[in-house]
């Protein structure tokens, strides 16, 4: 089991995944394939959006591999927090490919992402999640989370706050 950086071998992987995933809003959003032309042009704008800009902060993704080389979930590593990501987004998204899950991968994709913010130097790492959502509030829980107050949404969504100390 191990972290890759997406790239081009694993384009075939990354089709399944997102096939398997089906039409809901792909999660992390950094891995979505809509709108790109060919997967070269999807990494070329993963790489654009990784080292930043107006509109995202700098971040680091990696898929969670197994030793059949198949993509069993994802992770978005967000390198800082805006106002977005302090009360919604948190530094790191992650998901776990459908047929893969309530087998612990996605409690060991965040330990894996959390040494990965240690490199970094994140020593307080915030990670949310949608208040109805069990798996990913005990992956959190799993991952030494302390709850910190929740956000209300526009729309009525309420997202639990969680950090992590990192040191
Ligand atoms: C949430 C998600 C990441 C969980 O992945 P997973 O690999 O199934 O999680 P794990 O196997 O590591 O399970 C973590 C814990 O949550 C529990 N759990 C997982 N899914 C659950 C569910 N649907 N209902 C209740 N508990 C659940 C597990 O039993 C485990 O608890 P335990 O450690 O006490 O035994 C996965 O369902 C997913 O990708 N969902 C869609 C994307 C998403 O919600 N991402 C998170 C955004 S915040």
């Amino acid at each position: 089991m191990r972290l890759v950086r997406p790239s081009i071998e694993w384009e075939k992987e990354h089709q399944d995944y997102a096939a398997e995933w089906g039409s809901s809003r792909m999660v992390p959003s950094s891995y979505s394939l809509d709108g790109h032309e060919s997967y070269k042009d999807y990494l070329n704008a993963l790489a654009t959006r990784e080292k930043g800009n107006d509109h995202w902060l700098p971040s680091s993704n990696y898929f969670l591999v197994n030793d059949q080389d198949r993509v069993l979930a994802m992770v978005d590593i967000r390198h800082d927090l805006n106002d977005f990501l302090f009360n919604v987004g948190g530094h790191i998204g992650y998901s776990v490919r459908p047929s893969e899950r309530r087998k612990g991968y996605a409690t060991l994709i965040l330990a894996e992402a959390l040494k990965k913010c240690k490199k970094l130097k994140i020593d307080r790492v915030l990670v949310t999640c949608d208040e109805d959502n069990i798996g990913s509030a005990n992956t959190i829980l799993n991952n030494g989370g302390i709850e910190d107050k929740s956000f209300p949404e526009e729309d009525g969504n309420v997202k639990r706050r969680f950090w992590i100390e990192n040191r």
